[in-house]
């Protein structure tokens, strides 16, 4: 979940981050509720683009117990996912039912069907945020990675739809080289057109399609990440909400930063499929556990971290190439799944970004 976010204004999401630091533990839920999408994106973690067929989606009765589950243990936020959540034939009842536990509601989605009269229903039953890519300027090229023709055009007349009823809408990007050169165009361009977040994803290499497509990464993610910064502080930016352990790192920075850890290794998020399946990150898709079978276990805040700590054990090797890194205190060894993703069992983005500040290995 390495996603950096710019705020230009205020907003809800701030309230897991405020929950988390008082809570220190699970805050926020990101829920998967049907496989279904109608896009075939080249990145997708979740392989949606390949389960079109097969709709499978999240019972109503049991997205209930999740909700109420989810507000007992002091989850403050739920987004939405998938798949395409507005493919999911029970999206409005369970906005509302999430709304009616107090819960901050937000949905990631490509704006297919956001129509004006869809988004104000969704408005109205208590969604308050809504996420949506704008990959490239180019139409052609958004089209092709989002693999749907006439995509980009529907994008952003979705996210048009949405802060026209009151949403507040992210503009949000997965960087690849094919578009990092653009993307200070594409945060100007939703700035200009009234968008209050402007998000990137560093392309994760995950199972499948992302990994088969996964020479598509980009080239130089830090330095992209510390124009945008500059961006944000000359055009008058509110806040940075990090979930990259590598970012802000070392860099001095003016502005309010939220965050700048993994969320994930740092056990404030739930992952959970459409059967219930709670994984690490949205671009690990081994389930740590079931959370349908462990409804009973008392304390799912502990029974995770306890889960959390041995999926850690099991998969990730101990970034012993950092000891004595002056970074790691911050960063504590970057994101496992870059590392997990590298030779050296190192976040291969550490070198750019640790310039000068190398790592002191402690000799035998
Ligand atoms: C899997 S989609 C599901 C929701 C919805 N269908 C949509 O298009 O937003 C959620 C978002 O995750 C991000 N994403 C998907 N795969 C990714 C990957 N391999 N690396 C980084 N971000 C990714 C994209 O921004 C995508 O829009």
């Amino acid at each position: 979940m390495c996603v950096v976010t710019f705020d230009w204004e205020k907003n809800d999401a701030i309230e897991k981050f405020k929950t988390f630091n008082k809570k220190k533990s699970i805050s926020w839920a990101v829920m998967e509720v049907t496989e279904a999408c109608n896009f075939s994106c080249k990145w997708c973690y979740a392989n949606a683009g390949n389960n079109q067929g097969n709709g499978k989606y999240l019972k109503l009765e049991k997205a209930k117990i999740l909700i109420k589950t989810l507000s007992d243990i002091g989850v403050k936020q739920i987004t939405f996912s998938g798949g395409e959540p507005t493919l999911y034939p029970h999206l409005t009842d369970l906005v509302k039912y999430a709304k009616d536990y107090g819960l901050i509601i937000h949905m990631n989605t490509n704006g297919y069907y956001l129509n004006k009269s869809r988004a104000k229903e969704l408005y109205k039953s208590g969604l308050t945020q809504i996420q949506t890519n704008i990959d490239s300027l180019d139409k052609n090229k958004h089209d092709k990675v989002r693999g749907k023709k006439g995509s980009f055009e529907r994008t952003v007349k979705a996210l048009y739809n949405a802060m026209e009823v009151g949403l507040t809408c992210v503009s949000q990007t997965v960087l690849t080289k094919e578009n990092e050169k653009e993307i200070l165009d594409i945060f100007k361009f939703a700035r200009s057109i009234g968008i209050q977040r402007c998000r990137v994803w560093d392309m994760a290499p995950s199972d499948g399609i992302a990994k088969d497509n996964f020479y598509l990464k980009p080239t130089d993610y830090i330095s992209t990440l510390k124009k945008l910064y500059e961006f944000a502080v000359s055009t008058g930016a509110t806040n940075i909400e990090s979930a990259d352990p590598l970012f802000p790192g070392e860099l001095k920075t003016e502005l309010k930063i939220s965050g700048g850890f993994c969320v994930a290794m740092a056990g404030l998020v739930l992952i959970i499929s459409t059967h219930g399946d709670v994984y690490f990150c949205c671009a690990k898709r081994d389930p740590m556990y079931n959370i349908f079978d462990n409804l009973e276990t008392g304390s799912i805040d502990e029974f995770h971290k306890m889960k959390l700590k041995e999926h850690y054990n099991k998969f990730y090797k101990y970034p012993s190439n950092c000891i004595g890194c002056h970074s790691f205190k911050k960063c504590r060894g970057g994101c496992v799944i870059r590392r997990e993703y590298s030779e050296e069992n190192k976040d291969y983005w550490c070198n750019k970004f640790n310039i000068g500040i190398k790592p002191l290995i402690i000799p035998a």
